[in-house]
């Protein structure tokens, strides 16, 4: 299945050939919505947290965009079950992952270059509230700027919903990094909202959507 998407592009569901490229799309992305590879000494750990183990524990919600001069240049992941998912990664690509990377403690001040990752690996947040029950799926995407503002983004996320509702999913959350303007007015034109309610960490920032 590979769905045209003008210009070249194409959208095709992920595979474990492309985790190379879904790493070095995270790390491009990393720094809201900027590269952070100056920022990261391990470039494959974000990666590892916010991409691989969506396209592993949900393929059929995995999917990427292609382009045959760039390459694989935008992803677009979802969980249909936040709930379910949280506890299989939990159990699975966590408890693998912590056996080769070590926990920096919790001192904050003493964290350099991607020890915020290695804390977060061995001490995962996971936010799904009581009000973020009628949107159960969350996901991530990130496009190479090569691949921005050309109306891909759009097309890709409305494609992963179009799949998640046809699967009698109600509604999905998008964790957003507030300082990334870009990507609220993205979500804004696709027809999500923020959600405001107690239960929520925080300085966090979540835009739902129901189906
Ligand atoms: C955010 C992102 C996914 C948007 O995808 P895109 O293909 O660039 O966006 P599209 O071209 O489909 O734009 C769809 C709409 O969102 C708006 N939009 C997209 N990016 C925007 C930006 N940076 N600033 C303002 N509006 C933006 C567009 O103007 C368009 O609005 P319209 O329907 O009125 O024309 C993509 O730019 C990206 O991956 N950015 C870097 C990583 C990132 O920030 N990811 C999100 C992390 S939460």
């Amino acid at each position: 299945m590979a769905l045209d998407m003008g210009g070249g592009f194409t959208l095709r569901q992920a595979g474990d050939e492309d985790h190379d490229a879904l790493a070095m799309i995270c790390l491009k992305t990393g720094d809201a919505g900027k590269d952070a590879s100056a920022r990261e000494d391990d470039p494959l750990l974000i990666g590892a947290i916010y991409a691989l183990p969506y396209q592993v524990i949900e393929p059929l919600f995995a999917f990427v965009i292609e382009h045959p001069d760039h390459g694989v240049c935008g992803y677009v992941l979802g969980a249909p079950d936040t709930d379910r998912f949280y506890r299989v990664i939990e159990q699975t690509w966590y408890r693998t992952l912590r056996t080769k990377v070590a926990d920096p403690g919790p001192d904050m001040r003493a964290w350099r270059g991607s020890d915020w990752a290695r804390r977060l690996i061995h001490h995962p947040k996971y936010v799904f509230p009581k009000s973020l029950y009628p949107y159960p799926a969350h996901g991530h995407i990130d496009l190479l700027p090569v691949a921005q503002g050309k109306g891909l983004g759009g097309t890709a996320l409305r494609f992963l919903m179009a799949q998640l509702a046809a699967r009698r999913v109600t509604g999905i959350h998008l964790g957003v990094d507030p300082k990334n303007t870009g990507a609220v007015r993205f979500y804004d034109r696709l027809g999500f909202t923020p959600l405001v309610a107690d239960d929520l960490p925080k300085g966090s920032l979540y835009m739902v959507k129901s189906f």
